[in-house]
C-alpha cells in the first residue's frame, strides 16, 4: 500500500487544469454506446472510476478505443443504437465506482439478456435497494444480496415508463431510472425533492433524447434514436475543489483554475466559499457541448466558516469533505447538517472525516448525519498519520489540510487518489512554495 508523506507548505500559486469531469465521463460514455455510430469524447476523465465504465462497456460489445490519459484523454466509442448491446461473456465489474454501477443497472435491467454487476469491497457495501425498487416497478427483475448490495444479478426484462418520486435525493438514481426509461415505450417521469446534478439530462438532450423538465419533474420518452456525437469534457470541479482548499489555507496563495465544469446544480461550492469571504472570481465563461464551461481564480482570505445544511447539502455533497477539512482554518468552524448520505459514500465519510481532523488535533463532534469541527481558536492543526480508508476524497482532503498543519503527515494508502485525481500529489508538488 503506498503512502505519500505531506510536508507543510508556504504557498500554493499557478495555473491548474482539473481531469475531465468524472460525472459528466461516465453519463457520455454510455450515451455514446447507447447511439448509433462512433462518438468522440475529449478531456474524458482519467479517473479510474471511469475507466470502470469503459470497461464495463466494452464487455458489452461496445467499440472503445482510448488515446491518452489524465486531462487530454481522448476515447472514440462506436454503438450500434440502443438495441447494440450484446450478452457479456464474463460479469460486469464497476471497481470503486457507484455511478458505474447504479447507471448501468438502469441500461441493464431492459436488456434482452442477462448479466452480473460487481465491485470491490467499498462498492459492495453501498446501498442498491434505492435503484433496485424504482427499476422492479419498470418491470425489472434484479437480485442483490439481502435485497440491497452487490453483486447484482439482473435479468433482462421488458420494462414499462413509471412516475416516481424519489425519495433520496440522488442523481445517480434519478440517472438509473432515466436510463432505464429509454427502454421503455412512453414517459418517465421523476420528481426529485431536491435539485441534484443534471449531467444525465443535459447529455440525453445532447444524444437527441427527447426530455422534458418542469421545475423538480423531469421525464423522457422511451424508444429513442440516439445519434453519435462530439463531446468536450469539463474540468472536474469537485476534483478543482482540493486547489481551492489549498489556496485558502496558505496565506499568499492564489491559483487559477483553467476549464473548469461551472454547472448550477454543482457550482454551489464556490458561492458558499464566496460567503465565506473567499475572493473567487469567474472569467471566460462560455458553453460547450451543452455543459458550463470557464475559469476560476482564487486567492488566499481568511475564511469565517458557517454551517451547512437543508438541500445546500445535495448540490455539495462532494465537497463536503473539503470544505470539513477546513473547519479548523475558519473563524467560527463548520457545522454540517442533514448529510447522513455522507455515511453511505466510498467509505463512511463523517466518521472518516472525525477521525482524521482528530487525529490532526482538531475539536470535532460527530452527529449520525453532520459533524462540528471547532475553527481556529481550538489551535493549530499538527501532522499526522492519515487513514483515508481508501477514499479518495478523504485522501485529498487530509492532504490540503496537511499543507497547513504544523509537521509532517502521511497519508496511508493514498493510491487510492486514482480513483478520481490519478496524478493529484504530483499537480500539488509543483504548485506549492514550501517554506
Ligand atoms: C454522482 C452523484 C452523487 C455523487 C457521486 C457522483 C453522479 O451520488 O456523490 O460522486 O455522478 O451522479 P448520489 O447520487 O448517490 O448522491
Amino acid at each position: 500500500m503506498a503512502k505519500e508523506s505531506v510536508k507543510p507548505a508556504r504557498s500554493i500559486a499557478g495555473v491548474i487544469e482539473p481531469p475531465g469531469d468524472k460525472s459528466i465521463s461516465h453519463r457520455c460514455a454510455i450515451l455514446a454506446a447507447l447511439a448509433r455510430g462512433r462518438s468522440e469524447v475529449s478531456h474524458y476523465s482519467g479517473a479510474a472510476d471511469c475507466q470502470s465504465t469503459l470497461d464495463c462497456l466494452a464487455r458489452l460489445g461496445v467499440a472503445v478505443e482510448r488515446t491518452g490519459r489524465n486531462g487530454d484523454g481522448r476515447v472514440q466509442i462506436t454503438g450500434a443504437g440502443i438495441d447494440g448491446l450484446r450478452t457479456p461473456r464474463r460479469s460486469l465489474d464497476a471497481g470503486n465506482s457507484g455511478t458505474t454501477m447504479r447507471l448501468l443497472t438502469g441500461v441493464l435491467a431492459g436488456q434482452h439478456f442477462d448479466s452480473m454487476l460487481t465491485g470491490d469491497s467499498s462498492l459492495k457495501r453501498r446501498p442498491m435497494r434505492r435503484v433496485i425498487e424504482p427499476l422492479e416497478r419498470m418491470g425489472a427483475r434484479i437480485q442483490a444480496r439481502e435485497a440491497n448490495f452487490a453483486p447484482l444479478e439482473i435479468r433482462g426484462s421488458t420494462l414499462q415508463p413509471i412516475q416516481y418520486a424519489l425519495p433520496v435525493p440522488s442523481a445517480q438514481v434519478k440517472s438509473a431510472i432515466l436510463l432505464a426509461g429509454l427502454f421503455a415505450e412512453g414517459t418517465t417521469s421523476i420528481e426529485e425533492p431536491v435539485a441534484t446534478r443534471d449531467h444525465t439530462e443535459v447529455a440525453l438532450e445532447g444524444f437527441g433524447a427527447d426530455v422534458r423538465r418542469k421545475g423538480r419533474v423531469v421525464s423522457v420518452l422511451g424508444r429513442p434514436s440516439l445519434q453519435a456525437r462530439q463531446i468536450v469534457v469539463p474540468g472536474d470541479l469537485s476534483s478543482a475543489v482540493f486547489f481551492l482548499g489549498a489556496t485558502l489555507i496558505l496565506p499568499g496563495s492564489s491559483l487559477v483554475i483553467h476549464n473548469v465544469g461551472l454547472n448550477p446544480t454543482r457550482s454551489a461550492v464556490l458561492d458558499v466559499l464566496s460567503g465565506w469571504g473567499a475572493p473567487i472570481s469567474i472569467v471566460a465563461l462560455r458553453g460547450e457541448s451543452g455543459e458550463l464551461i470557464g475559469d476560476v481564480s482564487v486567492r488566499h482570505a481568511d475564511l469565517s466558516g458557517g454551517t451547512l445544511c437543508g438541500e445546500l447539502i445535495a448540490q455539495l455533497i462532494d465537497e463536503l469533505p473539503m470544505l470539513a477539512a477546513l473547519g479548523p482554518y475558519t473563524e467560527k468552524g463548520v457545522e454540517i447538517r442533514d448529510a447522513g448520505e455522507l455515511r453511505v459514500k466510498e467509505s463512511d465519510r463523517i466518521a472518516v472525516l472525525a477521525d482524521n481532523l482528530r487525529r490532526m488535533g482538531a475539536q470535532v463532534e460527530e452527529r449520525p448525519d453532520g459533524l462540528r469541527i471547532e475553527g481556529r481558536g481550538a489551535g493549530r492543526l499538527r501532522g499526522a498519520e492519515i487513514d483515508p480508508r481508501g477514499d479518495h476524497r478523504m485522501a485529498m482532503a487530509f492532504a490540503v489540510a496537511a499543507l497547513g498543519a504544523e509537521g509532517a503527515s502521511v497519508i496511508r494508502d493514498s493510491d487510492c487518489v486514482g480513483i478520481s485525481y490519478p496524478d493529484f500529489f504530483e499537480v500539488v508538488e509543483r504548485a506549492v512554495e514550501r517554506q
